[in-house]
C-alpha cells in the first residue's frame, strides 16, 4: 500500500520567541493511499492547525511530512506552489467563493492555468456537477445558492484538479442533516471511486462514521484511533465513546 501521508515527531509552536505556546507536541502517524481518515478532538486541540501543516499551508516548527513520498520541507515556494495544484485540495469551512463567477466558473477556477483542453474541462465539470447534483444551479451566483449547495460547489472546486488527497476541515459544519448525510456520501463514492486520499477534521461523530479510521488528538498529542471494521451504525457508537473517554468535547452539536 502506496503511503500519502507520512507525519514524524512534528510538532508546532505559535508566538515568538518570548511568548511561546505549543500547539503540537511530537506527532507521528501514516496513512496509506485511498483511506478517508477523520481527525477529531476537544476544541483547541490542534486540529485545524495539523490539518493546515500537511496541507502546506503551514509551517511546523520541528518534524517531518511527507505527502505522496515527497518531503514537502525540500520544495521551494514554486515547486510548493505546483505541488498543490497537481496534487492536493481543499474544503474550508468558509468556502469562498467569488461572488461575481457563476458556479460553473467557481468550479473551473482552479484549472484557469491548467493546458487541458476544453472537451476535457466540460467532461470534469459535468460529471462533477453531477456527482454533487448542481448540475441545475451551473449558470447562477453564490448568492443565488442554498448554503448546500455552496458547500457542494466549494467541494466540486477542490476536486477538478483531481487531487491525490483532499484535506478537509469541518466540511459539514454549515450544513443540515441532510445535506450533511447527501455530501458524506459524495466524498465516501469519490473515496472509493478515485482512491483519493480523505483528511477531514470534524467535531461531528455523525460525520466521522463515513471514514474508515479516526484519529484522535488532545492537547495537541496523539491519543487513540479507532479503526472502522463493521457497519457505519456501529462505528458512530464507537466514535461517541472516545469522545466521552477523551472528554471536553463538549461542542454543542446543533443536530
Ligand atoms: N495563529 C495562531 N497564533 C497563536 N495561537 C494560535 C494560532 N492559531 C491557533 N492557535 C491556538 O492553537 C490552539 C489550537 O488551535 P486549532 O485551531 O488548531 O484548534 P482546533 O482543534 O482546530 O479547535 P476547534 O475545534 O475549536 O476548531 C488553540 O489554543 C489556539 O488558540
Ligand atoms: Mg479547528
Amino acid at each position: 500500500m502506496k503511503k500519502m501521508i507520512e507525519v514524524s515527531h512534528l510538532s508546532k509552536n505559535y508566538g515568538n520567541r518570548f511568548n511561546q505556546v505549543n500547539v503540537l507536541n511530537d506527532l507521528n502517524f501514516t496513512i496509506d493511499q485511498g483511506e478517508f481518515v477523520g481527525i477529531m478532538g476537544p476544541s483547541g486541540a490542534g486540529k485545524t492547525t495539523l490539518l493546515n501543516i500537511l496541507a502546506t499551508i503551514l509551517l511546523p516548527t520541528l518534524g517531518e511530512v511527507k505527502l505522496a513520498g515527497q518531503d514537502i520541507a525540500k520544495l521551494n515556494e514554486n515547486q510548493l506552489t505546483d505541488f498543490r495544484r497537481e496534487k492536493l485540495g481543499f474544503i474550508f469551512q468558509e468556502f469562498s467563493l467569488i461572488d461575481a463567477l457563476t458556479v460553473a466558473d467557481n468550479i473551473l477556477l482552479p484549472l484557469t492555468v491548467s493546458k487541458l483542453p476544453t472537451t476535457e474541462l466540460k467532461k470534469r465539470l459535468a460529471h462533477l456537477a453531477k456527482t454533487f447534483g448542481i448540475t441545475e444551479i451551473l449558470t447562477r451566483y453564490p448568492e443565488e445558492i442554498s448554503v448546500g449547495q455552496r458547500q457542494r460547489t466549494a467541494a466540486a472546486r477542490s476536486l477538478i484538479t483531481k487531487p491525490e488527497i483532499l484535506f478537509a476541515d469541518e466540511p459539514t459544519g454549515a450544513l443540515d442533516s441532510k445535506a450533511a448525510a447527501e455530501f458524506l456520501h459524495y466524498l465516501a463514492e469519490l473515496n472509493l471511486s478515485e482512491d483519493m486520499t480523505i483528511l477531514m477534521v470534524t467535531h461531528d461523530p455523525y460525520t466521522a462514521s463515513y471514514c474508515n479510521r479516526v484519529l484522535f488528538i488532545k492537547d495537541g498529542r496523539f491519543f487513540s484511533e479507532i479503526v472502522r471494521r463493521s457497519s457505519r451504525k456501529e462505528f458512530f457508537e464507537k466514535v461517541i465513546d472516545m469522545q466521552a473517554a477523551i472528554g471536553g468535547g463538549g461542542r454543542i452539536n446543533a443536530r
